[in-house]
């Protein structure tokens, strides 16, 4: 479980200062799907890049899982991301000159594994993203769309209990973007909480809970069951 109570970010430069969140409240539950929209400068890759850890905030307070993010230390912060967060971006980024499977174990060698248990790894996630026949492959080789799930493969085989995406199909065509939408959901229907930030209306409508950050805030909850759309009054009712 994932929950950030008054988180602000303050970007400063020598000219300005940003006030890329303000006062940013949520709670993410254990298995969720979230879609986050909001317009472009809003705050949403700022709240991705906080919560997986990637970057650290003004002031406020983030647990995840019960610990008290604020506290940590570079490396505590490190070792926390690459045991439970995995993280999937609008470019891909995969590396060009590593084949698939080198690219799935690169965070792997972070972690101390056995090469044993690295390639388990590797062939288990590329396989559960139907990429397990093109291990040699290279990046360019693949579609956008294989590139995609190349990057969520990547994302897996480090066993995530929460997967962060920034835009992931961002750079698809509709078809592709469906494809992986379907790939994140059955991702979290085995059990990995997901919160997806998307430009794509029709993409986080298929999410079970849909938030909008408008100037660095949370500015409504809709909740999205069985096909209807439940609007809800509070942020409290809807993080509960
Ligand atoms: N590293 C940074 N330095 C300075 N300002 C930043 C930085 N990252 C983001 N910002 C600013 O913070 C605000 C929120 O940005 P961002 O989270 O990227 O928005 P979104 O992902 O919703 O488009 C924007 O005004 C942006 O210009
Ligand atoms: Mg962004």
């Amino acid at each position: 479980m994932l929950t950030m109570k008054n988180i602000n970010k303050v970007f400063k430069t020598d000219l300005v200062e940003t006030h890329a969140l303000r006062d940013f409240n949520l709670s993410v539950q254990e298995g969720e799907f979230v879609a986050v929209t909001g317009p472009s400068g809003s705050g949403k890759t700022t709240f991705l890049n906080i919560a997986g850890l990637l970057e650290g905030f003004t002031h406020g307070d983030y647990f995840l899982d019960g610990v008290n993010i604020s506290n940590l230390n570079d490396n505590k912060a490190a070792a926390i991301r690459n045991e439970k967060i995995g993280f999937i971006f609008q470019g891909f980024n995969l590396i060009p000159d590593l084949n698939l499977a080198e690219n799935v174990e690169v965070p792997l060698r972070y972690r101390g594994f056995s090469a044993k248990e690295r390639q388990r790894r590797v062939k288990e996630a590329l396989e559960k993203v139907g990429l397990g026949a093109r291990m040699k492959h290279l990046p360019s080789q693949l579609s956008g769309g294989q590139q995609q799930r190349v990057a969520i493969a990547r994302a897996l085989a480090g066993e995530p209990r929460f997967l962060l995406a920034d835009e992931p199909t961002g750079n698809l065509d509709s078809l592709m973007a469906r494809q992986v939408m379907e790939l994140l959901e059955a991702i979290n229907k085995a059990g990995t909480t997901i919160i997806m930030v998307t430009h794509d209306p029709e993409l986080a409508r298929r999410a079970q809970r849909n938030i909008q950050i408008v100037d660095g805030q949370v500015c409504d909850f809709t909740l999205y069951q069985g096909g209807q759309n439940h609007q809800v009054d509070t942020m409290e009712q809807a993080a509960s």
